[in-house]
């Protein structure tokens, strides 16, 4: 499989995802969409070789500027949804992966950028980084999932602001807000979200997807969270990686999770 815009590295089970049209600013074209819903759509789900991926922008200038405005200037109203729901069934696939995907944001998170970061599940900040929905000024909304996503993270009085004056905020700021996990120096970003993605690779990879996918329960429509968490423990009580979880706990050893 090859994927357009997107330069991908395997690690220890770690795969980082850099976005790679650095003169652009890592603009998100409809050529990029494509490549991250085959990524999340296919490739990270069908391989047993990955415990966790990073998303990244190339260059120290930006994670991402937004989608591509030369490339929908002149859409209409049709193309414009379809450009929309793509963009919403690709960021779903993010925030539905069962692996854990964590934004590694090395400056610019702007329109579809911040709003590919927010569906990333968390944020790692270099501390000249910064976030916005910009879209007003373009006489547009966010596109991408920005109006739910940003009131879930930092709340509706704050996020009906920043989609309305299109203000950017820093590194610092998402950070007391609550959009951004950790702010750290520029150019250790990935390390750092390489680090949490090595402390959870360590844990029961049943019990990380299932985690993700309560979580995510929360804030789905028509699901009950707390009924989904009583099944999901449950089904985890089930398995061969929690017998050995609690049986290395009282053994006084590290697990060796399978997966089953
Ligand atoms: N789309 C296409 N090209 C973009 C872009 C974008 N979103 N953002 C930046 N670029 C391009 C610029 O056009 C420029 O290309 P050229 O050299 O060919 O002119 C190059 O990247 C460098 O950008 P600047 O010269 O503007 O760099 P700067 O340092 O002066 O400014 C910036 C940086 C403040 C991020 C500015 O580029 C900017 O405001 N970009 C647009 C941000 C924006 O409005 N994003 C929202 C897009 S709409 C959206 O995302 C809708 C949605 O939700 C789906």
């Amino acid at each position: 499989m090859t994927f357009d815009n997107l330069h991908l590295d395997l690690q220890d089970q770690i795969l980082t995802v850099t976005m790679d049209r650095e003169s652009a600013l890592n603009a998100i074209n409809m050529a990029t969409m494509d490549s991250l819903h085959r990524l999340f759509g296919h490739y990270v789900p069908d391989h047993d070789g990955i415990s966790g991926v990073i998303l990244t922008g190339a260059g120290p200038k930006a994670f991402a500027a937004g989608a591509d405005i030369k490339e929908f200037a002149s859409f209409s109203a049709q193309e414009g949804k379809r450009l929309s729901a793509k963009g919403h069934e690709t960021y779903f696939l993010i925030e539905k992966s069962r692996v854990p995907v964590i934004a590694a944001v090395n400056g610019y998170a702007l329109g579809g950028g911040c709003e590919l970061a927010m569906a990333c599940h968390m944020r790692i900040a270099g501390e000249h980084a910064k976030f916005g929905q910009p879209e007003v000024n373009l006489g547009l909304l966010p596109g991408y999932g920005g109006t739910q996503r940003l009131v879930q993270y930092i709340g509706k009085a704050k996020a009906i602001e920043l989609l309305l004056t299109a203000d950017l905020i820093n590194a610092q700021e998402a950070h007391r807000l609550g959009l951004v996990n950790h702010v750290v120096p520029s150019g250790t970003e990935v390390e750092k979200a390489r680090e949490i993605l090595l402390k959870i690779s360590e844990k029961g990879p049943i019990a990380v997807r299932k985690v993700i996918e309560a979580v995510n329960a929360y804030f789905t429509e028509d699901t009950d969270g707390f009924h989904f968490e009583v099944e999901s423990f449950g089904y985890a009580c089930g398995t061969d990686d929690f017998r050995e979880g609690s049986k290395a706990f009282l053994e006084k050893r590290k697990p060796h999770f399978t997966g089953h």
